[in-house]
């Protein structure tokens, strides 16, 4: 039977023989899968783990500063790297789903790049690609069944010579959980829901703006406090907010306003493969519609998604 205590041992072992005295470089992500790999592999190594946290300003409000405190705190060697200004100018005027994430691919493997570039003979790159991530990037059958491009796994420039190292490869999530809370890591980072690489950008429907963002950032940050509090967060896999381009007459004090529409999502899943619609309780939902209504500007209606996966996905793009 598995455990997580043996994959640690056998895993950490594995590492250090790998490895031995090279240097590794990874990117931080602020999710439970790169911090896990992280802390594995800071185990084997130590310092010769250098960890770089992008700030591509599609990230939760507040996340960055954040977790990039309690990144230090776990006495990870990391730098934090502010680049939200190179994102938003690649993704100006960009509509199409998946040009979006190429475009945030692309800027994250020159800014990536240019600090590898910097740690001077690095040999590894280090990822925190998962078991559904590999199925998911392998399973593309052509244009009519194209799985999002994942941008965590593959796409390495060729510039870049690095060995690949993926310590997390053959496990499911709520392994790399177990591992997570066996290597002590912060409550935060272990029980977080799963946040996709593009971040925000993919719950932004049509183009990015920094100011939809920071409404976005707004919204979703209402949502989710609201889950914590509620003590509902744990009991789903993955919520977040969309910001729709549909504008709704609404009515404000005698005031008649055209504002955004903006959805609620959470879901129930093992593994993000299939999922369903989280049944919340009306009145949380009332609270939150309520709350999003009254304190942020530029959203007069929220609508809660429920759809399934399949055949609907969970996120919107
Ligand atoms: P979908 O929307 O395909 O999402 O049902 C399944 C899971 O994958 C996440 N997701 C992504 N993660 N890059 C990522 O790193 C992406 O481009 C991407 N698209 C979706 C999504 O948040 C969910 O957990």
């Amino acid at each position: 039977d598995w455990t997580s205590e043996q994959f640690i041992e056998a895993t950490v072992a594995e590492l250090k023989t790998q490895i031995g005295n090279d240097k590794v470089v990874l990117g931080l992500s602020g999710g439970v899968d790169s911090s896990v790999a992280a802390m594995l592999i800071h185990q084997a190594i130590g310092k010769n783990l250098y960890c770089i946290f992008v700030d591509n300003g599609l990230l939760r409000k507040d996340e960055f500063e954040t977790v990039l405190d309690s990144y230090k705190h776990m006495g990870l060697n990391v730098k934090g790297v502010d680049a939200k200004e190179k994102f938003y100018s690649a993704l100006a005027g960009l509509t199409d789903p998946e040009q979006k994430r190429k475009a945030i691919g692309r800027v994250f493997i020159e800014v990536f790049d240019d600090e590898a570039h910097q740690i001077e003979d690095v040999k590894w790159l280090a990822q925190g690609t998962i078991y559904p991530d590999v199925i998911e990037s392998v399973s593309v059958k052509g244009p009519s069944a194209t799985i999002k491009s994942h941008h965590n796994v593959g796409g390495l420039p060729d510039f870049m010579k690095l060995k690949v190292v993926e310590p997390l490869k053959t496990l499911f999530k709520d392994e790399v959980r177990l591992v997570g809370k066996a290597l002590h890591i912060d409550d935060i980072i272990i029980g977080r829901h799963p946040f996709p690489g593009p971040g925000l950008a993919i719950r932004i429907l049509g183009d990015v703006t920094p100011e939809k963002v920071h409404v976005l950032q707004q919204v979703d940050h209402i949502f989710i406090s609201n889950l914590k509090k509620s003590g509902l967060y744990d009991e789903v896999w993955q919520a977040g907010a969309i910001l729709t381009p549909v504008q709704s007459v609404g009515v404000m004090g005698d005031e008649r306003t055209y504002e955004n529409v903006v959805a609620l999502r959470a879901v129930t899943s093992v593994d993000g493969m299939t999922a369903d619609w989280s049944r919340l309780p009306y009145e949380f939902l009332a609270d939150v519609s309520n709350e999003i209504i009254n304190k942020v500007k530029g959203v007069n209606r929220v609508v809660y998604d429920i759809s399934s996966k399949p055949p609907a996905t969970i996120e919107w793009e």
